[in-house]
């Protein structure tokens, strides 16, 4: 058998953060087993909800795992009915269970619609490394617009409808994180406003990623871009992130209001004729998650306080560290550290790019994992990395709230460093590295 030859396309693209993760660790250890090194890895960099299935959801799973035949390829009915009705009540968002279109995972769900919509993708920086390897696969033409961190990391719309008005005049894609992966920073509803109205002189669509939604640390703060740009947008949300259920592969989209049948028609003929349908039990399962259920509403209140309480005490004793500026994040469970003030340092040290950087940190005796570099789409020479903080016990993190919730900034600072120690041992792991870098 001669060499397999493989297409040239999947050379241009780049392992997901989560293997690329795995596969630094995986290297260090057998680095460090030669030397004897025992001394343990802070984990920064794998960013997957710490915390249980929600009880209802995982028992619905069982009840269902009899379903063997095949089902409908944009999602069954019942499940869109749920999820339309999910909508209404968390978003205000009026959809009809006809413009919903379910998927193995948002991502998934993003890869039919980039095989389905014509014209090119606009991914601001820095970003979640997901998109930009599909639209390569897809062989489709992408730019990259660069957020500032004067402007918190979000679009400007000034510098945004400039930049559209340079590339040539198609149907473009934006792509909206909200809120974002990886700074943790959410638009308001007038910021949102501005951005659909520069969309729309632009003709240009917005795939609205809103998996961190009900992750909002204040809820009330949340708009979906549904709302403000209806016509114009496809919303992506699933299980992943609120529900911790990032296994059971199932998100949904919302299509545009008044989109042609013809639209609704392509997604399902694209979704049968690649994977025929998210797995029946799984999506039977689901409409537990999304019809009206107390216990996991109680989930997403406690969920989103502790994620923001372990966001704003991580990303204030990373801002403690002298020559590192870190984002506070106002969902998700991100934020964004940027080394540029110690970028002579770095180099100094042999440190030449962002990319280099994840690899410094996680060498001995730091153990470090974080994501920089390609992995978050920042310029090479950008040190800025993306900061996970969910290396804790979700499970007693969760019990131990509900029994006995945290009431003031100082009982919270206690709550976190008691249920997170080894994230704040990280912390003091990293002041190393700095102090390290800082030493001629
Ligand atoms: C910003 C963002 N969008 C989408 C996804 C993909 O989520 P799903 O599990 O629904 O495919 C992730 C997962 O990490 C993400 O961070």
């Amino acid at each position: 058998m001669k060499n397999i030859v493989i297409e040239p396309k999947v050379d241009e693209i780049s392992m997901p953060e989560n293997l690329r993760v795995g596969l630094f660790v995986a290297e260090q250890r057998k680095r460090c087993s030669k030397t004897g090194c025992n001394a343990e890895f802070y984990g920064f960099g794998f960013g997957q909800s710490p915390f249980q299935v929600p009880p209802p959801l995982e028992r619905s799973l069982g009840e269902n795992a009899h379903m063997g035949q095949y089902s409908a390829a944009e999602g069954i009915e019942e499940l869109r009915e749920a999820i339309s009705g999910f909508n209404k009540r968390h978003f205000s968002l009026d959809v009809d269970p006809s413009r919903i279109v379910v998927g193995h995972g948002t991502k998934g769900l993003m890869y039919t619609l980039f095989s389905i919509i014509g014209g090119s993708v606009i991914i601001p920086s820095p970003s979640w490394i997901g998109y930009a390897p599909q639209l390569r696969l897809h062989g489709k033409d992408y730019h990259v617009f660069f957020m500032k961190p004067e402007n918190g990391y979000k679009i400007d719309p000034v510098s945004f409808s400039d930049f559209l008005s340079k590339l040539p005049d198609e149907q473009h894609l934006l792509i909206l994180n909200n809120p974002h992966n990886p700074t943790g920073a959410v638009y308001s509803k007038e910021e949102l406003e501005k951005i659909a109205e520069v969309c729309r002189a632009h003709n240009t669509l917005i795939l609205a990623d809103e998996i961190y939604a009900l992750t909002t640390y204040r809820f009330e703060n949340f708009t979906s871009m549904g709302r403000i740009y209806p016509e114009g947008s496809f919303v992506t949300n699933g299980l992943s992130k609120d529900r911790s259920a990032g296994g059971y592969r199932l998100g949904s989209c919302i299509l545009p209001e008044n989109c042609s049948e013809k639209l609704k028609k392509d997604f399902t003929k694209v979704a049968a004729t690649v994977y025929t349908n998210v797995s029946t039990p799984t999506q039977n399962a689901a409409v537990t998650a999304y019809e009206p259920n107390e216990e996991i509403e109680e989930y997403f209140r406690i969920t989103r306080e502790v994620h923001r309480i372990m966001g704003t005490e991580m990303s204030q004793a990373f801002n403690e560290i002298d020559g590192i500026k870190a984002t506070t994040p106002e969902g998700a469970f991100y934020f964004l550290a940027d080394f540029n003030d110690l970028s002579n340092d770095l180099k100094l040290k042999g440190v030449k790019t962002s990319n280099d950087l994840a690899r410094s940190l996680i060498d001995c005796p730091h153990h470090i994992t974080t994501i920089t570099g390609d992995a978050i789409m920042v310029k090479p020479d950008d040190f800025s990395a993306r900061i996970a903080f969910v290396d804790y016990d979700g499970k007693g993190a969760f019990n131990d709230f509900r029994m006995d919730p945290p009431k003031t900034r100082s009982q919270e600072a206690v709550f976190a460093r008691d249920k997170a120690p080894r994230m704040f041992t990280g912390t003091d792991e990293l002041k190393k590295f700095v102090e390290r870098i800082k030493k001629r």
